[in-house]
């Protein structure tokens, strides 16, 4: 494999030192870089890097020289939570929306979840993952180099199987590293609304050992909401999930105060994602811990809720982290410079702060940080180019339009 020397890199960011695996607070905010570099890739890892001003002596034999022409150079976006295998677009909810219906008024009347769910049980795992690709190819355009993907809009074993299997087959496929979330506890389909336990018991004793023996899924998710699962049916979950070693990464207090993330906490969450609606305790129960927060606000931008308190969260010591949600009903995007910019704009995280929440913290929330998430030797050269900006405030300023001029994963120009 041919080694990639980046020259000429305006300013070289992230640069944590390999025993940081997550940021919390204060530390947030703390971004080292350096001006003016140059960086190393061999075997697919950044090998080394240093100042232009001195070049190593001694190269590796097979080069290939890259001069970045004074862009930044940043690790790859780490997207910890998102749906991209799905059916089908579902633009004629946006029109809904548009016209002043709510989330949960559209799934009331048929959307939402249950839309997606009908459409995936008519996929073929081919379709899925021809559609999944070409979504994923877009992601990588726009900077994405580690993503998760879940599971749920299954609902029955043989799909949720087969959705699983897509992100398998994407694992296999892709150069990103992936990380596959089970979420059949995503909503009840139509025949188990008035019978949560039968479904329940479908995951608990058909789903998760099938998944558990094939090695389909690394986390458990649920939807812990009002109408979809409570306190006590996520509890349930979440400790059959742990006999089969699948550690949660949950969604909680997307639409109301759930008890999700206290929950999410009990066991040890990796992450409780979303907190569009937050309070006190939530904050509390997130303080100096160990389970991150990850806020979603292209989510709350699409479907016009509020969006989460980032600022009560840092200055309650909790690790913060930005991912896409990509999805077809509550954010449609995976675009994480769009993300940056909203984390900037309507979190109010510093620049520096929402760019360790979309790398570093991002990777942890994946359990992916020991090995990407920020510019440290040793780690996957999994990187960005920009073209040459006038300072880092300038990516998450410039909403809406791409900086990004090249994108390298292993090593490798894509
Ligand atoms: O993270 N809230 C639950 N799940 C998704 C939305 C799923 C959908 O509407 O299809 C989310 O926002
Ligand atoms: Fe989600």
């Amino acid at each position: 494999m041919a080694s990639l020397l980046i020259t000429h890199i305006g300013s070289l960011i992230g640069l944590h030192s390999e025993n940081l695996l997550m940021l919390r607070g204060a530390e947030m905010a703390m971004l080292p870089r350096l001006e003016n570099a140059w960086l190393l890739c061999e075997n697919g890892l950044i090998s080394d890097f240093g100042s232009m001003e001195a070049l190593p002596a001694q190269l590796p034999n097979e080069l290939e020289t890259f001069s970045a022409e004074g862009g930044y150079v940043l690790p790859s976006w780490c997207d910890s939570h998102s749906h991209i295998v799905f059916a089908a677009p579902r633009e004629e909810e946006f029109v809904m929306k548009i016209a002043g219906k709510s989330y949960e008024e559209i799934a009331a009347a048929g959307g939402g979840i249950l839309n997606s769910a009908a459409k995936m049980q008519l996929a073929t795992e081919d379709m899925l993952f021809q559609a999944a690709s070409l979504r994923l190819n877009d992601m990588i355009k726009q900077g994405t180099g580690a993503l998760e993907i879940k599971s749920g809009y299954g609902l029955s074993v043989d799909t949720e199987i087969k959705m699983l299997k897509v992100i398998r087959r994407l694992k296999e496929n892709f150069e990103l590293p992936i990380k596959a979330s089970f979420l059949a506890a995503h909503a009840f389909p139509l025949a188990y609304k008035n019978d949560h336990q039968a479904y329940i018991s479908i995951i608990i004793n058909q789903m998760l050992p099938q998944i558990a023996t094939e090695g389909l899924a690394d986390y458990m998710d649920v939807f812990c909401e009002q109408g979809f699962f409570s306190v006590e049916e996520t509890d349930q979950l979440l400790s059959a999930a742990a006999k089969y070693g699948l550690k949660p990464k949950i969604h909680a207090n997307q639409l109301s105060v759930s008890g999700g993330v206290q929950v999410g906490v009990k066991h040890q969450a990796v992450s409780v994602d979303h907190l569009e609606a937050t309070d006190e305790a939530t904050i509390a129960a997130l303080s100096n811990g160990n389970t991150i927060a990850t806020l979603l606000p292209s989510c709350s931008f699409y479907l016009g809720i509020p969006f989460a308190n980032a600022r009560a969260l840092i200055q309650a010591n909790a690790p913060v982290a930005l991912a896409s949600d990509y999805n077809p009903g509550s954010s449609p995007s995976g675009n994480m410079n769009f993300v940056l910019s909203l984390g900037c704009i309507k979190l109010k995280m510093l620049p520096e702060e929402a760019i360790n929440a979309c790398t570093l913290n991002g990777a942890a929330a994946m359990e992916l940080s020991a090995t990407t998430g920020s510019i440290t030797k040793g780690k996957k050269a999994n990187l960005i180019i920009t073209r040459a900006i006038s300072s880092l405030a300038f990516l998450p300023y410039s909403f809406g339009q791409s900086q990004i001029k090249t994108v390298i994963l292993n090593g490798k120009i894509q």
